[in-house]
């Protein structure tokens, strides 16, 4: 089957535990986490999965070299030299911004995996990857483009598989989780959970909360997930007819802007921290955490219920963000 297509980069199945002392402090809920940041690969993290199969893809396809963009904290990019390293692929980053004084966080890893960085301004989008292409083809290269995020069908194909290792790892803990928590930006993750958790027959209500409050190429961050659950469903021969609202995501916590770290990130990385060891990130985990403690506090989800939070990574932009967290 095309799951089983892939360029092995990480270490899986990722651990599934119970977050115990959140829970007691959390009850009379249940929560459970799902090690993500677990994954291996520069210090782990969700695109991992979607490397798999997008590695493969350029493989596949004779390429040499791999563009990919984001912002300079992306944790997709330090990922991606990361995979190139191991693929023996030329990695180019273009990267917002101009280029700073010192490099820290993801920013020191990609450079330190070997990535080729390009500072490009205002695009943090990859809206410069077309005019990089045809530099390199010029050259003689092979490019194969990985787009902002990791989030093309085949990247979000990851994350259906990671729903067949999640399904595994209910059954042998006998488990039913109600609801789960984690962070969209670029809609691959989320594409990907929208299709396993139907493919597989999971049934739990995925609650995706919204990062990034701009939306991408003209269209919303819900029609993007929209439009690659469709190209998905079919693939995967999944009948279901997919509408917007299946697709919805929670925006409540985003109001900051991307990137900005405020009291409720910090609050959140604290929280986990403090009571069981584990730490998130302050771009996109810190905010989604926050959100489910929001929802757990305010009793917005029934009681006793089962919640999962899916950590996605991004540990090394806490050191990037230091002056904020103090
Ligand atoms: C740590 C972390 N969590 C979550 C996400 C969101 O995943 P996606 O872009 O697939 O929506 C990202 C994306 O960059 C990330 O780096």
């Amino acid at each position: 089957m095309i799951l089983y297509h892939k360029f092995d980069l990480g270490f899986f199945p990722t651990p599934l535990h119970r977050l115990k002392n959140l829970s007691e402090k959390y009850a009379p809920y249940h929560i459970f986490i799902k090690r993500d940041d677990q994954t291996g690969l520069a210090s782990g993290g969700n695109k991992t999965r979607k490397l798999e199969y997008l590695i493969r893809e350029a493989l596949d396809n004779g390429c040499d070299t791999i563009i990919t963009a984001g912002a300079q904290q992306s944790n997709h990019c330090r990922q991606t030299a990361a995979a190139c390293a191991i693929a023996k692929l030329e990695c180019h980053l273009l990267l917002g911004g101009t280029a700073p004084k010192n490099y820290t966080g993801n920013l020191l890893l990609s450079h330190l995996l070997g990535a080729k960085i390009h500072f490009t301004g205002e695009n943090r989008k990859g809206e410069d990857i077309d005019r990089l292409k045809q530099k390199l083809e010029l050259e003689e290269k092979k490019p194969f483009i990985i787009p902002y995020g990791g989030s093309n069908l085949t990247g979000a194909l990851g994350f259906v598989n990671a729903m067949k290792e999640l399904k595994s790892q209910l059954i042998v803990q006998n488990l039913k989780i109600d609801f789960l928590f984690f962070a969209s930006s670029s809609g691959g993750t989320q594409a990907g959970l929208t299709l396993g958790n139907d493919l597989y027959n999971l049934n739990m209500k995925l609650i995706p909360i919204g990062i990034d409050k701009n939306e991408t190429h003209g269209m919303s961050l819900e029609e993007t997930v929209l439009n690659m659950v469709n190209e998905g469903k079919t693939l995967l021969n999944i009948k279901k007819k997919y509408k917007l609202s299946d697709v919805k995501i929670n925006n409540d916590y985003n109001e900051a802007g991307y990137g900005v770290i405020t009291e409720n990130e910090k609050a959140a990385i604290k929280e986990l921290a403090q009571h069981e060891g584990i730490i998130l990130d302050p771009v996109y985990t810190g905010r989604a955490f926050y959100a489910m403690m929001d929802y757990l506090t305010k009793k917005k989800i029934p009681n006793n219920a089962n919640v999962l939070f899916w950590h996605t990574g991004g540990f090394p932009a806490n050191f990037y963000y230091a002056d904020q967290l103090m």
